[in-house]
């Protein structure tokens, strides 16, 4: 059987866009941004996202498109099978992402719903403590991994390119007219200031702290750290250049969540609501709360979170497509079973998560502090240190051949983004460490099923 391919270099473009934007950057960003102290935080992330994640996600294409293998495969396709664990390492990690992502998406869906009917307009807080966790939100779990597995199940040119083809502009559309909209709505102004006056004191004493997380974000937003990027750039046939297709999708993922603060912050200091209150319920409770003081708050809810979950549904496809990829590619098995068994499978491991915030918040963490940075550091590794020349080979391709900018490119991957990505994991584990974070919240309590039930 021949491999799929993607039928255009924008579809290519669109899919990598669609599996970056996504909860990272309208979920996670804007509350991560007003954890760190807005502004600075900012700053910080875009330098990581141009300096780090740029340099990694071209890294992630050459194996892609050099092997044209599964996350797996790509490595003894390169001649170097003893380096497939760290395409394991990105299996089992786009696993665990997925598995939470999912319980997350759910939330999302039924926040599209509540915003029409208007169901959290009393009582925003109660709204999400109510759903976010138990039988509801296992439901809604289930519903969110039928509809990813569904897509992946079409393949990558009928449902992955076909779906982020449609996805990919309308969050753009919608999450514009927001933004612009915000502009209008009274005391939005602090705001703005809030979001656009970086405070280099505080970066200053807080930087151990800032720097390993923007990274963090940054690899979590590009969708870097588990084989998304090479699955996806594996589909690729013609001879482009790798580094213009990763510098459009940095861009392109950078200016979405950059606009996604956009619409966040202006809502929040207009409705007086503090931005620093973390945790995960913080993007939903905060927004639930504008929306329902606000005239014409259900339609522009359901405008916001439509936006969300298009975004959610277009990286989570991401996520099971590199599984389901490993699998086809070696077993003789069809797209379509494959991708409702491994749904399935993801589904049960989301169980937890869906039954108990702290669980999600356990799964999270690890991620962040863990496998991303362990895993990209992995692949760069591979890409600076064992590849080398045919990597620079791979990155000439399509710009004319000039060799400078990709020698640079390697020594910048060897040194200097190895060293950042080291210094990121060193910083996580020691987080997880100090924090217990380690060890799974495991005093779950069997009564949160009949509580939220009643
Ligand atoms: N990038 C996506 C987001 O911002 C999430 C995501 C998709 C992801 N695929 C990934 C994160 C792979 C890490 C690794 O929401």
């Amino acid at each position: 059987m021949t491999r799929e391919t993607w039928t255009t270099r924008v579809g290519f473009i669109l899919a990598a866009v669609g599996s970056a934007v996504g909860l990272g950057n309208i979920w996670q960003f804007p509350f991560k941004t007003a954890e760190f102290g807005g502004a600075t935080f900012l700053v910080v992330y875009l330098l990581a996202a141009l300096c780090i994640g740029l340099p990694a996600i071209l890294a992630e294409f050459v194996v892609g498109r050099r092997a044209n293998l599964n996350v797996v495969g790509a490595f003894r396709g390169l001649g170097h099978p003893r380096w497939r664990f760290v395409g394991v390492v990105g299996l089992f990690t786009g696993f665990w992402i997925l598995s939470y992502y999912s319980v997350v998406g759910g939330w999302v869906l039924r926040y599209v719903a509540g915003s029409a009917t208007g169901a959290y307009f009393a009582d925003p807080a109660a709204y999400f403590g109510a759903i976010s966790a138990g039988l509801d939100a296992l439901a809604l779990h289930a519903v969110f991994m039928v509809l990813v597995a569904g897509i992946v199940a079409l393949g990558v040119e009928d449902g992955i390119e076909k779906a982020t083809r449609l996805m990919v502009p309308s969050i753009v559309v919608i999450l514009l007219a927001l933004a612009l909209w915000a502009v209008t709505i009274p005391g939005a102004g602090a705001g703005y200031t809030y979001y656009l006056s970086p405070n280099f004191g505080e970066l200053a004493s807080d930087i151990d702290e800032i720097v390993p997380f923007a990274v963090g974000q940054a690899f979590f937003s590009l969708s870097l750290g588990m084989g998304a990027m090479i699955t996806y750039s594996s589909y690729l046939d013609g001879d482009d250049s790798l580094a213009a297709d990763g510098a459009t999708i940095v861009l392109f993922n950078t200016f979405v969540g950059v606009l996604a603060g956009f619409v966040v912050f202006p809502l929040l200091f207009a409705q007086g609501i503090a931005p620093d209150e973390s945790g995960p319920g913080a993007v939903f409770v905060s927004l639930a709360t504008a929306f329902s003081e606000l005239p014409a708050g259900r339609v522009l809810g359901v405008a916001f979170f439509l936006v969300v979950l298009i975004a959610a549904l277009s990286s989570a496809i991401s996520l099971l497509e590199v599984v389901v990829s490993y699998v086809i590619d070696n077993y003789d098995v069809g797209r379509a079973p494959t991708a409702a068994g491994l749904g399935a499978a993801i589904f049960l491991l989301g169980v937890p998560s869906a039954l108990d915030v702290a669980w999600l918040g356990w799964f999270d963490a690890l991620t962040y502090n863990l496998y991303l940075p362990l895993s990209v550091l992995l692949v760069l590794v591979f890409v600076g240190w064992v590849l080398g020349a045919d990597a620079v080979d791979e990155v000439r391709k399509g710009t004319g051949g000039a060799e400078t900018p990709a020698v640079a490119w390697l020594w910048t991957v060897r040194v200097v983004v190895l060293l950042a990505v080291f210094g990121t994991l060193a910083l996580g584990l020691q987080t997880l460490f100090l924090e217990g974070g380690i060890v799974p919240p495991i005093d779950f309590d069997p009564d949160v099923l009949i509580r939220y039930e009643s």
